[in-house]
């Protein structure tokens, strides 16, 4: 147990469809642990998404802004929706207007993403029990601020030497000597701190920025961290190789977009996007959010599973409270409750008893019970 005498100032973006339902049993849980670990937090709840954008004409308004600066870390739930899908500047659309804004305001580089799927959960893999080995247990690490997201956009037509003219448009992937160093240094102290090989993903066949992302990895690996072992795959045999035999991996370093995807995949192994909590974290301030959308189809149900939120919010108490211990037993609670055979709907299969189907509220009730 730990004192801390100060309140802990959080800032809540329950954000849009699942998201305040998720983002409820999240409290829920914060709750809880700041009785059992004498911690104390304060709040802070802001608009921010397509709920911001109804509200304030805006997804990412001044007042969040204002909110997300002040706060010692920010817990975001997911936003979006086809509502939002058609407005038509696409800046003011909850990806462009706020996400990825939020991440550019406070360069939050390093994603974490850990894929967990414990033996108590294997039911809810699509894969055969064999593929699975002794359980999956990866991290994920993306660089966030970087590459073909943030690079140059444009649109337009150009007039071929033929006379021609074509619609054409272009993003541009671009990576700093800086920014591959410093995703490179956290990726192996990673895969240092937990004695493991790391996976560094890339497409050097034909892609320049992967050509250079490797030789500042590689540069990083001799000067810096030798004792790391390290493979270089090609990203496409990756996405190959995270389902035949996905507990050969254990941390893997990839670039935005690159990892964007194989998250996502990653998810599918385990059978739900709603087991990918995720941090996301700066120099001077991280955010957590879940790695998935906002699920309009199931939101106001009280079927999500809050797992992922859940488990942003412990990513959040061991990342930017230095809570371990806190975020543990947080952890320790949600995989008691799988283990116990609860599932929420769209987690359950067909060897799940109906009496453990349970509701996304009796899901947090649970884990608070089992703290
Ligand atoms: C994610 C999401 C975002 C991304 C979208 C919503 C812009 O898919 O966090 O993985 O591509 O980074
Ligand atoms: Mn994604």
């Amino acid at each position: 147990m730990s004192l801390r005498m100060s309140a802990i100032n959080i800032a809540v973006l329950s954000g849009d469809g699942i998201g305040p339902e998720i983002m409820a049993e999240t409290l829920k849980v914060l709750a809880a642990v700041s009785q059992k670990f004498r911690l104390t937090f304060d709040f802070c709840p802001a608009l921010f998404g397509g709920a911001a954008y109804d509200q304030h004409g805006h997804p990412f308004p001044p007042e969040t802004q204002k909110v997300c600066d002040a706060a010692d870390a920010i817990l975001k739930g997911p936003i979006g929706g086809p509502k939002y899908d058609s407005i038509p500047d696409v800046n003011l659309r909850p990806e462009r207007g706020a996400l990825l804004p939020l991440r550019k305001r406070y360069d939050t580089f390093a994603n974490y993403r850990p894929v967990r799927l414990p033996l108590a959960l294997q039911d809810a893999s699509p894969l055969k029990k064999e593929r699975l080995g002794q359980g999956v247990d990866i991290l994920m690490i993306r660089e966030l601020v970087g590459g073909i997201y943030f690079g140059k956009k444009e649109r337009g037509t150009k007039v071929l030497e033929s006379k021609k003219e074509i619609h054409f448009a272009l993003d541009v992937m671009e990576y700093t000597e800086d920014q591959v160093e410093r995703i490179a240094r956290l990726a192996f102290a990673e895969a240092q701190k937990r004695k493991v090989k790391l996976h560094n993903i890339h497409k050097s066949n034909v892609l320049q920025t992967s050509v250079f992302w490797n030789e500042v990895v590689d540069r990083i690996h001799k000067q810096e961290f030798p004792s790391v072992s390290i493979e270089h795959m090609l990203v496409d045999n990756a996405a190959y190789q995270l389902v035949v035999n996905p507990s050969q991996f254990r941390v893997m370093l990839l670039e935005n977009m690159m990892g964007d995807i194989l998250t996502d995949q990653a998810g599918g192994v385990l059978g739900s996007l709603g087991l990918m909590p995720s941090a996301c974290i700066g120099p001077q301030k991280a955010y957590y959010e879940p790695a998935h959308g906002s699920a309009p189809s199931i939101a106001g149900q009280n079927i999500a599973n809050p797992y992922s939120m859940i488990g942003s919010a412990a990513l959040m108490l061991e990342k930017s409270f230095g809570q371990p211990a806190a975020a543990e037993a947080i952890w320790n609670a949600l995989f008691a409750v799988f283990g116990a055979g609860y599932r929420t709907k769209e987690l359950a299969s067909s060897v799940t008893p109906g009496a453990k189907i349970v509701s996304t509220s009796r899901f947090g009730d649970l884990v608070v019970e089992n703290l």
